[in-house]
C-alpha cells in the first residue's frame, strides 16, 4: 500500500460517520475505525464503510491469550479490513497466533500492526506501574523488533520515532503515526506532534489524522491539504 492519510473517524455513531464520509463526495479517503464506534455499533459499521469503498484501518488493540486472540483475528479478518492491530506487549507467540487467525483460505490477509507503547505512558509509568527499569524509546524499539520476529508488517508510533524504528526493522517495516497537527492548529491532548510534511521527511508511511479533519471548517479540504502534504500529491 502506498503512502496515505487514515482519517480517525472517532465520531460516537454510525450515523454520524456515514453523514461525515458523504461529504468527500466521490473521494474514499483511508479511514480509522475505533474502540468506541465499534463498541458502539458493532461489526456491520465495518461491512458498511467497506460497501461504500473505503479502505479501514480497524484499531481495536487486541491483547490476550494467543488462542484467544488468533479467534478473535479470524472474526476481524471475515469483515475485510485492511489494518488491523494489537499490543505488542501481548509477546510474540500471541502475534504469531494473531497472524494465523488473520489469514484466510486463500491465504490473504489485512496488514497486521504492533502498538508498542501508547503515547499516553510517560517514563514514570513505565517505571512505578509497568516496573519497566528501561528507557522509553528503548522499549519502543525493542517491542518493535519483537513484532518484526514474530512476523507483522509494522507498528503504530510517534513520527518522531519512525526513523529509528526503520533502522531496527527496515524500511519495508510499516510506521503508522498519529499526533500529526498544523502550526495553525490547536494541538489538543497531543503532546509530541508534528506537521503532514515533517511527518513525510521523518519516514512515516502513514499518518492518522483525527480532529484537524473531522473538526475543520472544511473537512475535505483539510484532508486534500493533509493528501498533498504527506504525499506530495
Ligand atoms: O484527533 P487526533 O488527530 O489527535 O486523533 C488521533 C487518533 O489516533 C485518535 O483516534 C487516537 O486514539 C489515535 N492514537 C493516538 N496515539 C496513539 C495511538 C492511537 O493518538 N499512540
Amino acid at each position: 500500500m502506498n503512502k496515505d492519510v487514515i482519517i480517525a473517524c472517532d465520531f460516537q455513531s454510525g450515523e454520524e460517520t456515514l453523514v461525515f464520509l458523504e461529504r468527500f463526495g466521490d473521494d474514499r479517503p483511508f479511514v480509522k475505525i475505533g474502540m468506541e464506534l465499534f463498541y458502539a455499533q458493532g461489526p456491520d459499521i465495518v461491512r458498511e464503510i467497506k460497501d461504500r469503498g473505503h479502505k479501514i484501518f480497524l484499531d481495536l488493540k487486541l491483547h490476550d491469550i494467543p488462542n484467544t486472540v488468533k479467534s478473535a483475528m479470524k472474526r476481524l479478518s471475515g469483515l475485510g479490513a485492511d489494518l488491523v492491530n494489537l499490543h505488542a506487549a501481548g509477546g510474540r507467540a500471541m502475534m504469531e497466533a494473531a497472524l494465523e487467525g488473520l489469514t484466510r483460505a486463500d491465504g490473504s490477509r489485512p496488514l497486521l500492526i504492533a502498538v508498542t507503547q501508547l503515547t499516553s505512558t510517560s517514563q514514570q509509568t513505565l517505571e512505578e506501574d509497568l516496573l519497566i527499569r528501561e528507557k522509553l524509546e528503548e522499549v519502543v524499539l525493542s517491542y518493535a523488533h519483537n513484532a518484526k520476529l514474530a512476523g507483522l508488517d509494522g507498528v503504530v508510533c510517534s513520527p518522531l520515532e519512525a526513523g529509528a524504528v526503520h533502522e531496527r526493522c527496515g524500511q519495508g517495516f510499516l510506521t503508522v503515526t498519529p499526533g500529526i497537527r498544523y502550526p495553525d492548529s490547536k494541538g489538543d491532548d497531543q503532546h509530541r506532534v508534528t506537521t503532514p510534511e515533517k511527518a513525510r521527511a521523518l519516514g512515516s508511511d502513514f499518518i492518522v489524522v483525527g480532529r484537524p479533519i473531522t473538526r475543520a471548517m472544511d473537512p475535505v479540504k483539510a484532508w486534500r491539504r493533509c493528501v498533498n502534504e504527506f504525499t506530495g500529491k
